[in-house]
């Protein structure tokens, strides 16, 4: 098998990246980017919903679009975080039922003005040469009714549901209202603009990426309203011209909390792109990073490149000698949900424990078992932060498993459950969902967010995979879990609960 040695001096510069592809952008994240199939239908247009759980890697395929997009002259517009704030829409806004108006669809309307304004401001910016291109009137719409306007993209969308919510519980009457409505839902304002903004896209492109939606998500109504009204924005807005696309990212679990997005999913599910990740492509993407480190300390690239992904892995983590040389990958890729940020942030780990105490590379296999449990606390707090609007209090359950075994038979488990649903073993902040959780249905949320795994039996994944093995829902999409005996706890989670003495398997 092909070899990689890495000298001594490698250990210094090795770097894994940032957990977040924002500030990875900047430190080569387009050298090491994977370009997975997922990537290829987004950048090709073919889908331009993305969904993922968090650290998939919804973000870095955004900026590396853009990046590319910029560098081929098209404009890009990046709606950020610090444009969105839930609490200020909800408190802004009256409450559906207070005045009876349809929040999604006025949400909806309130983001296509949104976008479009934003892409004709885009357009109509100094020294671009509108008139020629036969744009004249969105500069004038642009220059009469934005130019002096400082207010920022949430306040421009808040003003423009204002409008509709003053006329939808306003004192107008019937017919007024109406008509009024129409107008607003219409975007009557900007309606007339839009043959000569296709014209102008004739010649220019225009994306727009609206990405971490869920930062400070709450799951309000608004909120709620302001994710599905965006979709739909987006799917109106793609169909104006293939030269100006919208590009939006949605956490896995927020498009799943959402009842209008899944009953309004015929719309828009030929645009969703999920993304997955397998062992292969997270090796390759660490194994990625490795080259570029080695690269830019003088390796040379063509020999680098022949290297196959496994020989760089192994040219930086050991296997485990006492363990007949036991795999480092498939260690560290079995305490991961499959998610880039983190394997990236389990290495980086590693590799901050052995510095200082390891002289070269590889790193021994004791260098991971030391870094384990620092990146198993950080994973189970992640996770149980991750779903803190759906399940609140979720740290309070998994520490419930402190101390006990890592495997349950399913009545054990089930015991356990309604000992929890019951508070007959208290947790904290928990009852808005567990109190009277079917054992069952606790099981199963314990499952989809990770914390467990399932053994299946009898059917046809056990079958094809051999048997004995225990899967989480990051490996198999469907699982009869009714059916399923044994459970145990995903080992991402163990160091942290101490189910399994990491201390053990470090040899000096
Ligand atoms: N295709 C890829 N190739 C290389 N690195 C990747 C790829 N996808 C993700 N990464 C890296 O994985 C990490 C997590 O990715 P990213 O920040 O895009 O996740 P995200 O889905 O946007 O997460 P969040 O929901 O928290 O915003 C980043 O360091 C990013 O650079
Ligand atoms: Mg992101």
């Amino acid at each position: 098998m092909t070899r990689l040695a890495l000298s001594p001096r490698i250990l210094d510069h090795l770097d894994f990246g940032t957990p977040s592809a924002e500030r990875d952008i900047g430190r080569g994240l387009e050298k090491c980017f994977v370009e997975s199939a997922a990537y290829q239908r987004v950048h090709s247009g073919a889908k331009t919903i993305v969904l993922g759980n968090r650290g998939a890697g919804k973000s870095a395929i955004f900026q590396v679009i853009a990046k590319r997009e910029r560098i081929a002259g098209s404009n890009v517009i990046e709606l950020s975080p610090d444009d969105y704030s839930y609490e200020l829409l909800s408190s802004a806004l009256a409450a559906e039922r207070a005045g009876s108006w349809a929040k999604h669809g006025a949400y909806a309307a309130a983001w296509k003005y949104l976008i479009y304004v934003l892409v004709m401001k885009e357009i109509a910016r100094k020294g671009m040469r509108l008139t020629k291109n036969g744009g004249a009137d969105i500069h004038r719409y642009i220059r009469d009714n934005h130019a002096t306007s400082q207010l920022g993209s949430i306040s421009l969308l808040i003003s423009y549901l204002k409008r509709l919510e003053g006329i939808k519980i306003g004192p107008l009457e019937a017919g007024v209202r109406t008509r009024e409505l129409d107008r607003l839902y219409k975007l009557e304002e900007i309606h007339n603009l839009l043959p000569s903004l296709r014209n102008v896209l004739e010649r220019r492109r225009v994306v727009v990426f609206v990405d971490e939606l869920d930062r400070g998500w709450d799951s309000s109504e608004d909120a709620q309203a302001f994710v599905s009204g965006l979709f739909q924005a987006c799917v109106s807005i793609n169909g104006l011209h293939r030269n100006l696309r919208v590009y939006v990212s949605l956490r896995q679990e927020l498009y799943d909390d959402i009842p209008a997005l899944y009953e309004d999913a015929q719309k828009h599910r030929d645009l969703l792109e999920r993304i997955h990740w397998s062992e292969e492509s997270l090796l390759e993407l660490i194994a990625k990073r490795i080259r570029y480190s080695a690269q830019e300390r003088g390796y040379d690239s063509e020999m680098l490149r022949r290297i196959p992904d496994r020989a760089c892995w192994s040219a930086v983590f050991a296997g485990d000698s006492d363990r007949f040389g036991e795999s480092s990958f498939g260690y560290m890729m079995e305490r991961t949900l499959y998610r880039p940020r983190e394997i990236i942030q389990f290495c980086t780990e590693v590799l901050e424990t052995a510095r200082g105490r390891a002289s070269g590379l590889p790193l021994p296999f004791a260098s991971i078992t030391r870094a384990e449990h620092g990146y198993s606390a950080e994973r189970a707090k992640d996770i149980a932060a991750e779903y803190r609007y759906q399940y609140p209090g979720l740290m309070s359950v998994f520490d419930v498993f402190r101390g006990r075994s890592h495997t349950f038979a399913r009545d054990d488990l089930e015991l356990l459950c309604l000992a929890l649903a019951t508070g007959e073993i208290p947790t904290r902040n928990s009852h808005s969902w567990l109190t009277y959780c079917e054992p069952d249905a606790l099981i199963e949320i314990l499952w989809q967010v990770g914390f467990l795994t399932a053994q299946p039996i009898g059917d046809e994944v056990a079958h094809r995979t051999g048997n004995g093995a225990f899967f989480g829902a990051h490996q198999v999409q469907h699982l009869n879990l009714a059916a399923v005996q044994r459970f145990q706890v995903h080992p991402m989670f163990r160091a942290y609960l101490g189910l399994e003495d990491p201390a053990s398997r470090i040899h000096s």
